[in-house]
């Protein structure tokens, strides 16, 4: 077994919850072998190790009650260990934790290496589009959300999330939506991928969700 396939392996076991399963990180993958096409100088063992490994410790956050918990951070601590053991360099695994740790839209950790720019767009790409949509749903079913908002996004922003701000984290998911997310995140997405090859993406599959949001409003208003 090859070391991508061992990291995989281990990776298919942490990953518990079914909106951020395997399946997403294989599309991040496929997404990034895509991209990475188009760029410059690029180490592949650290990019591929990186996707496999970005999201280990995302079932912990999301069971987590307190909000403490950043999957980033945890995914880069715990990768620390499998990497070791698997023979990695030191300095490749800080590389493949520096992709991981900054893979996140709500931190401020930044991506600085062209690795962890293309994870960024990659894993961001799977928010846009036919799956986020699917993807929103899954998660929803899970924390028993509502398909409409309750509130206006600004009563949402202050009661849901951490410090009133929209950047700030999610404090009860069973509030969560959507449509919220799309204002706060999905909309945003497009400005902040750094790759070109992204950027195009996001703005094709932003338009998708948007009509599809503006649909289902207007079947649930009886309009079509
Ligand atoms: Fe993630
Ligand atoms: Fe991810």
């Amino acid at each position: 077994m090859s070391k991508m396939e061992k990291i995989k392996k281990i990776a298919e076991k942490e990953l518990a919850c079914s909106a951020h399963d395997m399946e997403h990180v294989m599309r991040v993958y496929n997404m990034a072998m895509k991209i990475a096409k188009t760029e410059k100088n690029i180490d592949h063992e650290i990019l591929k190790a990186a996707v496999l490994l970005h999201d280990i410790a995302r079932s912990r956050e999301d069971d987590d009650k307190t909000g403490k918990i950043c999957h980033a951070k945890e995914s880069a601590r715990m990768s620390k260990p499998i990497l070791e053991k698997l023979g990695f360099s030191g300095e490749k695994i800080k590389k493949i934790q520096h992709c991981i740790l900054t893979h996140r839209f709500k931190t401020k950790e930044k991506p600085e290496s062209i690795e962890a720019k293309i994870l960024f767009d990659s894993d961001k790409l799977d928010s846009l589009g036919a799956m986020v949509i699917i993807r929103a749903g899954m998660w929803m079913g899970r924390h028993n959300c509502s398909i409409f908002p309750k509130m206006s996004l600004k009563e949402y922003t202050k009661i849901n999330l951490v410090g009133g701000k929209l950047n700030g984290r999610i404090k009860n998911a069973s509030l969560h939506n959507i449509f919220y997310e799309h204002e706060i995140k999905d909309k945003r997405l497009p400005g902040v991928m750094h790759t070109k090859a992204a950027q195009k993406i996001a703005k094709e599959r932003l338009t998708f969700t948007t009509n599809f949001l503006t649909r289902l409003k207007e079947e649930a208003k009886g309009i079509v």
